[in-house]
């Protein structure tokens, strides 16, 4: 390997497990506490039992500090042009999330179960950056109608100016291994989040593999 080759290698982290592999855009998708991190079927969290350690609440519902504060932003502009969003779902610990994983086994099965939440250690409730929101009427709650409501259009055009994207997009289960859900936005910042648009997924912005389903 040449110098400039190993140097290469050493800034994209790839040498050592030590140094969190950053990918070429700059982002640290790995660590768990990172803002961008990435995780889906083939990157589960690290550790699985990751708890963050910065949880503030919001409308009864935890968030990580910073993703609450642009829920915040994001939820006063939306009241201010007529749209009333609530918060449903926000941080999940690793129980809860094995809790809600377990129920939708016992009524639909695994395999179903697996195309609408993520198994324990997996999901990104738990980082603290993911919020299912609704409309305050209740209208088409965690339904893929819920694109066509107001809270659903007021996410979809102005989610990304305070940060947040439509983490799984429509037709876009072979990549993320889930099916439509245009009410799970996941802070990653307002940088980032201008940059993943229409049905775009972080996995194709960050050239990672297509993670349908787990290894
Ligand atoms: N519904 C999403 C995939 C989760 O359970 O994290
Ligand atoms: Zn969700």
């Amino acid at each position: 390997m040449t110098g400039a080759v190993a140097g290469l290698v050493l800034a994209l982290g790839m040498a050592s497990p030590s140094v969190p592999a950053v990918a070429a855009t700059g982002y640290d998708i790995d660590s768990a506490s990172s803002l961008q991190v990435v995780v889906n079927k083939h990157r589960p969290l690290n550790p699985a039992s990751y708890v963050p350690s910065q949880l503030v609440r919001v409308q009864g519902e935890l968030l990580q500090a910073q993703a609450a504060n642009a829920y915040k932003q994001f939820s006063k502009a939306a009241k201010a042009a007529g749209v009333n969003v609530i918060p449903i779902s926000g941080y999940r610990s690793y129980s809860q999330q094995a809790s809600l994983y377990n129920s939708y086994v016992n009524q639909y099965g695994q395999a179903t179960a697996d195309t609408i939440a993520a198994r324990p250690g997996y999901s990104e409730h738990q980082t603290g950056l993911a919020i299912d929101i609704g409309n305050a009427s209740g209208t088409c709650a965690l339904e893929a109608c819920f694109a066509t409501t107001p809270a659903g259009m007021w996410a979809a055009q102005h989610g990304r100016e305070y940060g947040f994207i439509i983490r799984y997009p429509d037709g876009a289960d072979a990549i993320t291994g889930y099916t439509y859900e245009p009410w799970h936005l996941r802070y990653v910042g307002p940088a980032l989040a201008g940059k993943i648009t229409g049905s775009m997924t972080l996995e194709g912005y960050f050239g990672l593999e297509a993670a349908p389903g787990y290894l």
